[in-house]
């Protein structure tokens, strides 16, 4: 395993996200797990996960208010309580509490839901908002960003972003000028947002953050067809989407043809550092694309956490592993993915 005093001697690097200004961690963390929905993970790891990000160099947390309905919003607003000097921006969502139907996107919602995450994270101010994957419709919507403007004004919030399930709700949202970030699902087994997501977002100096970066965990190679997921796990009673958007399970991808693109892509790993494991590369291969501001694992344990920090320190992958994941995804995965995201 590739552990930060292998790297060189650079540290975790940083980048500026987007509109925001504000340099995070090129490797933040996902704290879905901290709050429900992976199965069962005590306060205590949550806080020793958080913890033993911050050790290894993260700066940049990404929560919502739905995880466990504020628990992961709270995990991390207690532990920044003990961690004032710990310089960590952290990237909220809304907009999950009330079905998201496209009428409760209004500004008194939005006071509602913001005043409860600054209780949760124990702060003034929130750094980032980002509404939560809301209809297609409320992209389109003037007074969602004039509602959004609003709260920045009052001071209730620092910036404001939107998490999308789709690139044609990136590109609405990142021609609008308040938008500071976008949130899209971005992995080797999920290459859409490169084709007009990036480039637009590049232009117009939007921040992108890369979530879902391990496909649920199948990019790790570690699954196979034997291993059972918990009955409160989304990788158990989302697999086929009757929860939510399937693509937020696995990226997407059938489990069978996922077990067989992770095996391939461990063994393009293998090829290209020996050191690596299959988790940092794919992280690492997220974080070298030009334009992604922080990519956000989650974790569930501090091995986990620590091993997955260590991938902001990998050097620059090769040309021939690029065109190997390209060349994967266009065999395996493409007709299944791209039309669709
Ligand atoms: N709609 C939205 O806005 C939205 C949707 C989805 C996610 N997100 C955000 O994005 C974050 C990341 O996405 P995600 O958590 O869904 O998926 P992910 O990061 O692709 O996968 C996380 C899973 O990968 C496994 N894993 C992580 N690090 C590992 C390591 N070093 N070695 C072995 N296995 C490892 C763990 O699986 P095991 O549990 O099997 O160990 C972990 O639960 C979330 O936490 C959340 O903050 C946002």
């Amino acid at each position: 395993m590739f552990r930060a005093w292998d790297g060189y001697a650079g540290g975790m690097q940083t980048r500026i996200l987007g509109r925001t200004g504000r340099a995070v961690s090129v490797i933040g963390l996902g704290t879905w797990q901290l709050g429900a929905d992976w199965g069962d993970v005590t306060e205590a790891d949550a806080t020793d996960v958080l913890a033993a990000s911050v050790d290894a160099g993260v700066t940049f947390f990404d929560t919502a208010d739905v995880y466990g309905d504020g628990r992961s919003e709270q995990v991390i607003g207690h532990f920044l309580k003990n961690h004032t000097d710990a310089d960590i921006t952290v990237a909220t969502k809304m907009g999950g509490r009330l079905g998201k139907l496209p009428e409760t996107f209004v500004l008194k919602n939005f006071r509602d839901w913001t005043e409860r995450s600054r209780r949760n994270l124990q702060t003034e101010t929130l750094d980032l908002v980002q509404l939560h994957c809301p209809p297609t419709v409320v992209f389109q919507t003037g007074e969602v960003y004039d509602a959004l403007d609003t709260l920045v004004d009052d001071g209730v919030i620092a910036n404001y972003g939107v998490s999308v399930q789709t690139g044609e709700e990136a590109l609405t949202a990142i021609a609008r000028p308040g938008i500071a970030t976008v949130q899209i699902i971005l992995n080797a087994f999920r290459l859409k947002p490169l084709d007009e997501v990036l480039p637009a977002a590049r232009e117009a100096g939007v921040g992108i953050i890369a979530r879902v970066p391990l496909a649920s965990g199948l990019l790790t190679g570690k699954y196979t067809r034997e291993t059972t997921f918990a009955e409160n796990d989304h990788r158990n009673f989302n697999r086929d989407g009757s929860h939510f958007d399937v693509g937020e399970t696995f990226s997407g991808v059938d489990y069978e043809t996922g077990l067989a693109a992770a095996a391939e892509f461990a063994a393009l790993v293998a090829r290209e550092n020996a050191d690596l494991t299959p988790a940092q590369a794919a992280l690492a291969w997220v974080a070298q694309i030009d334009g992604v501001s922080s990519v956000i694992p989650g974790a569930r344990s501090v091995a986990q956490a620590a091993g997955n920090a260590a991938a902001g320190l990998v050097p620059q992958l090769s040309v021939e592993f690029n065109e190997g994941v390209q060349e994967l995804y266009d065999r395996l995965l493409r007709e299944q993915i791209h039309p669709r995201w």
